[in-house]
């Protein structure tokens, strides 16, 4: 069985005050919940705050640490980038790439989400691969075959191997911080997609191995529900990662739908 994953994107958001006074906090609160029945949970914070929550986190025990992006590029002239072992360096076990947010505001294409999931595997790192479709994509009919050839390009040259070991995020760019979640039969079915076109890119073995999440307006009010389909292994959380009840309340909603199936 594929172990579910909970990531927090906590985006630009949070001084390093406040991203130890959250990770402290989700910390205390996750604190008697059992190991076995956790999802893997990662939390995502601003570069600047990764070393300090790093400190906080006892690596491998329970919570595991995240960045929002990084360079394919190990080092070199390239000013202002962050490469995977600089990262690697002060314990951070993924690394989100392809959000939307970076493709619509920072040019990240599927090519470059492709050197960069490459480069993070090449490191032994997991990369949290993102896709999804706009709201006039969806409207024109074109959701199936904008996330099958956004997958297709993603995964590019990578080995079966490395592709088990990723993660995708299903994010629909309509349904991120408006409220309006994908309704989890349709996420489902979508997720289900993505992991037949991956089983078509590499074996299906591969593809029954990967884990597939959904993102968008996730709550601990709707993760149960989304929990309870059969392809979705857990959730990029936006909004509802920025506060540690919130947060909390998805990793449970989480243990609830797997433990009572
Ligand atoms: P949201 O963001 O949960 O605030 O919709 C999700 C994301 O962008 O990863």
């Amino acid at each position: 069985m594929r172990k579910p994953i909970i990531a927090g994107n906590w985006k630009l958001n949070k001084t390093i005050d406040e991203s130890i006074s959250l990770v402290e906090d989700i910390k205390v609160k996750t604190m008697d919940l059992n190991r076995e029945q956790m999802p893997t949970v990662v939390v995502c914070p601003v570069f600047t705050a990764l070393k300090s929550v790093a400190n906080i986190l006892e690596h491998g025990k329970g919570i595991d640490l995240g960045a929002q992006d990084c360079y394919h590029v190990d080092s070199g002239a390239y000013t202002g980038e962050v490469s995977v072992p600089m990262l690697k360096d002060i314990c951070v076990s993924y690394i989100i790439v392809g959000h939307s947010e970076r493709r619509q505001y920072f040019g990240e294409t599927d090519e470059t989400v492709n050197q960069k999931a490459k480069a993070i595997l090449s490191h032994g790192l997991i990369p949290i691969i993102c896709c999804g479709e706009s709201l006039e994509q969806r409207e024109a009919g074109k959701t199936d075959e904008i996330v099958k050839t956004q997958v297709k390009a993603d995964l590019k040259g990578l080995s079966n191997e490395e592709i088990a070991k990723s993660v995708i995020a299903y994010e629909p760019i309509w349904a991120i911080g408006t409220g309006k979640t994908c309704d989890s039969p349709e996420a489902n079915r979508v997720i289900k997609l993505i992991r037949d076109t991956v089983a078509e890119v590499s074996t299906r073995e591969a593809a029954d191995k990967m884990r597939i999440l959904y993102g968008g307006s996730v709550k601990a009010s709707t993760i149960e529900e989304q929990m309870s389909m059969s392809d979705i292994d857990g959730a990029l959380v936006g909004g509802a990662s920025l506060e540690a009840d919130s947060f909390v309340g998805i990793i449970k909603g989480t243990m609830l739908a797997r433990t009572g199936k």
